[in-house]
């Protein structure tokens, strides 16, 4: 249990009335915490490398512990980036001194993993894809709200300053009303069975993976859609290319389009009455972006990130829990489930 946690056993049960329901039963809220919060990273992967190197950007946190599937492996990464306790994902659960775990396993265990240490008192800020599907997203909020704790999905790219400016600049009418959202993410990915993308047994698969982008960049500027219609390709049982055309209540469309059989350009155009804004690549992690008038003129938009980027949702979620909260007003748990839900009805239209 963390140092900021309520002791369960604090309450004689010979002081409950017996009708009454135990005030020890739920956790409680926990209260602000007034030190550096201590993080630790679930996976010793290229996410979990990448988030580490952009943590030394993040403020009133520090890196505490590391878990991996053996205790030799959280070692070695342990040793690479300074971090002073090594576990097995099992014994991280135990570790009282924990506050916060960032799990960044393959989708296919973000449930479980997240369940486990909501479980066992921590906060956590779970890897995009949130889960498998809505089923596992419902089994991670039920496990954060009966625990009282904090849960974020970490869609890392709401927190960028590229897609911010962006959005502001559309709301602010720099495009006029947006008509239409172009965005597609492809990478061509080995067709080896052992790829973490191209393996049914990690969760993989273009749509959860890297199609959750384009959804998440239209739902971002345009809300939840009210029409979604889907085609799209598997092969060796995983999705290898969506298509997706969705309607919003405002009248505006998007095309998004995945893949992990194709280098589809990983870039967005959102298209006005008045301009568009083309969003380069990287169209999840951009640098700059441009608005293009109808009448030709061009303005660029710096949008420079610190760190490798993931320190951004790093530094929210510290902010979040340190204030004692339990979600983010940015990325707020009914947003996963909406994106969850897009992403269920994509597959499922051509599985
Ligand atoms: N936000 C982003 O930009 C971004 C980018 C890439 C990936 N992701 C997401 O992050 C998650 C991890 O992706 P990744 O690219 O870091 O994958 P990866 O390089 O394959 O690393 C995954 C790690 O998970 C651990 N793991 C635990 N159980 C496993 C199992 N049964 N099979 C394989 N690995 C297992 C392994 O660490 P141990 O051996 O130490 O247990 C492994 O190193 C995915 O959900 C992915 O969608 C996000």
């Amino acid at each position: 249990m963390p140092s900021n946690a309520v002791p369960t056993n604090d309450v004689p049960t010979n002081d409950v009335p017996t009708n009454a329901v135990p005030t020890n039963a739920v956790p409680a809220v926990p209260t602000p915490i007034d030190r550096p919060l201590r993080w630790a990273i679930a996976a010793t992967g290229s996410i979990a490398a990448k988030f580490a190197a952009g943590f030394v950007e993040v403020d009133d946190a520090e890196l505490y512990a590391v878990a991996s599937r053996t205790h030799e492996r959280a070692a070695e990464f342990a040793a690479e980036w300074n971090i002073g306790r090594a576990h097995t994902y099992e014994s991280l659960a135990e570790d009282s001194e924990v506050d916060v775990v960032y799990v960044a396993t393959p989708q296919h265990r973000h449930r479980d993993d997240a369940v486990r240490y909501l479980d066992a008192g921590f906060h956590v800020l779970c890897e995009k894809p949130f889960a498998m599907n809505r089923a596992e997203v419902d089994a991670m909020v039920a496990a954060a709200r009966r625990n009282n704790r904090f849960l974020m999905e970490a869609m890392w790219s709401r927190f960028l300053p590229g897609w911010i400016a962006a959005k502001e600049r559309i709301d602010a009418g720099a495009i006029g009303d947006v008509v239409t959202v172009e965005a597609s993410f492809g990478i061509s990915v080995p067709d080896d069975p052992t790829h973490r993308l191209r393996d049914p047994a990690q969760g993989g698969g273009a749509l959860l993976d890297i199609g959750i982008y384009p959804v998440t960049f239209s739902v971002f500027l345009l809300g939840m859609p009210t029409r979604i219609v889907a085609s799209g390709r598997r092969a060796g049982g995983v999705n290898v290319h969506n298509s997706t055309y969705l309607e919003f209540s405002s009248g505006a469309t998007a095309l998004l389009w995945s893949s992990i059989e194709s280098g589809l350009s990983i870039q967005a155009r959102v298209v006005g009455t008045t301009g568009v804004i083309d969003v380069p690549m990287p169209f999840h992690a951009p640098a700059r972006f441009a608005i293009v008038g109808n009448d030709g003129e061009k303005e660029t938009v710096e949008t420079p990130m610190t760190g490798t980027g993931l320190n951004y949702q790093a530094q929210h979620a510290t902010d979040r829990i340190r204030a004692g909260e339990l979600e983010s007003p940015v990325m707020p748990l009914a947003e996963s489930e909406r994106i969850i839900d897009i992403l269920d009805e994509i597959a499922s239209q051509f599985s």
